[in-house]
């Protein structure tokens, strides 16, 4: 085997950020807000990985990738990117990423895919025929012919998103930034985005991405960071996360009830549980309790549980002990479902 010097081209060191926001009160008066979004976020990103941030809505994802990209300021901590200070050196820094943020605001809609790609471009100052030419690769490495000639505003959101996707490449840079790169993709497109993005890695990219899809992060990340309210609460390979909570089972439910709380609360007192965590969907059906358990020995908690369940009427959909995924290693540590 090869081994090769862990070079970090991303480094985090303490990061926070606080949004100050004025929110009304009454009529005319408006109070200040705080928001934290980031309480001290550190960690390093080395040559060459798919690095993943998973974590749920309002996590800090997008505004840590703003910060690294200089879009924000940090209000205190350091970040270096390519060997160049965020705050210092915004330059260099921009010259060194591409970017692609979700939601992508900053695409002209007046204009087609193509022009806006040749406008990015050469706000990179790439040579006219490199530019020209190296747009029409990237068109076809992520086969987008069928619009890219169009207005964007024509766009559908999952052809906005590919278009955004594009741009992150125009510059060719070493280190690309994705925030939730297959947000409003249908399941084909999805899967063919994830794919390129192993290509870029074959290419020798680094790629940062955020995601709050725990199977995205687990396929095609190497190393994977899970950010919680402005904290990161785990960060390690797929592999070594779910190992953190090794010997431990999970246990999925889905039922039926009016009374979900009164049921966890139940559950959560059998011994062996952990931990225990709910959300509720709704489907022509009624509402669905989806219910996950963090235990040490399903076998053993399976039959009061069940017992639980029976006596409070609850229609069980589904029950069945499963393999430990990253949203057990979100739940274990946060006592939350990502959802
Ligand atoms: N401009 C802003 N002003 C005030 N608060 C903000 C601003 N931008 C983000 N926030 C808040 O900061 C927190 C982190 O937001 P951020 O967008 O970084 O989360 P995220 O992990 O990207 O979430 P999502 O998965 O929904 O995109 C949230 O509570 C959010 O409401
Ligand atoms: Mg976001």
């Amino acid at each position: 085997m090869k081994t090769t010097e862990h070079h970090a081209v991303i480094i985090a060191e303490n990061l926070k950020k606080i949004y100050e926001t004025k929110v009304p009160i009454g009529l005319f008066r408006r109070k200040k807000k705080r928001v934290i979004a980031l309480k001290g976020v550190s960690f390093s990103v080395n040559e060459g990985e798919i690095f993943g941030l998973l974590g749920p809505n309002g996590a800090g994802k997008t505004t840590l990738i703003k910060i690294l990209t200089t879009l924000l300021l940090p209000d205190a901590g350091r970040a270096i990117v390519n060997g160049f200070d965020v705050v210092k050196q915004p330059e260099e820094v921009r010259k060194s990423v591409g970017v692609m943020l979700m939601g992508e605001r900053a695409l002209y809609w007046k204009l087609t895919g193509r022009e806006n790609l040749e406008f990015f471009g050469s706000l990179y100052k790439v040579p006219k025929d490199i530019l020209k030419k190296r747009i029409n690769e990237i068109v076809e490495f992520l086969g987008i012919q069928e619009f890219i000639d169009r207005l964007v505003e024509t766009y559908s959101s999952g052809q906005k998103v590919l278009l955004a996707f594009a741009k992150a490449l125009i510059n060719d840079a070493s280190i690309i930034f994705l925030d939730e790169p297959t947000v409003a993709l249908d399941p084909r497109r999805a899967i063919e985005v994830r794919q390129k993005i192993k290509k870029l890695k074959e290419e020798g990219k680094t790629i940062f991405l955020t995601t709050h899809i725990m199977q995205e992060a687990d396929e095609l990340c190497d190393r994977v960071a899970i950010i919680d309210e402005g904290r990161i609460v785990a960060i390690g390979t797929p592999d070594e996360l779910k190992r953190t909570i090794k010997g431990k089972s999970a246990v999925e439910v889905d039922i039926v009830c009016s009374n979900p709380k009164t049921i966890v609360e139940k559950i959560q007192q059998i011994d062996g549980v952990h931990k225990i965590a709910w959300d509720v969907t709704s489907s022509e059906k009624g509402e669905i309790v989806r219910i996950r358990v963090i235990c040490d020995n399903p076998r053993e908690i399976l039959p009061p549980m069940m017992e639980i369940l029976l006596n409070n009427g609850v229609k069980i959909h589904y029950i069945k002990p499963e393999e430990p995924t990253l949203e057990d290693v979100f739940l274990y540590y946060t006592g939350k479902l990502l959802a």
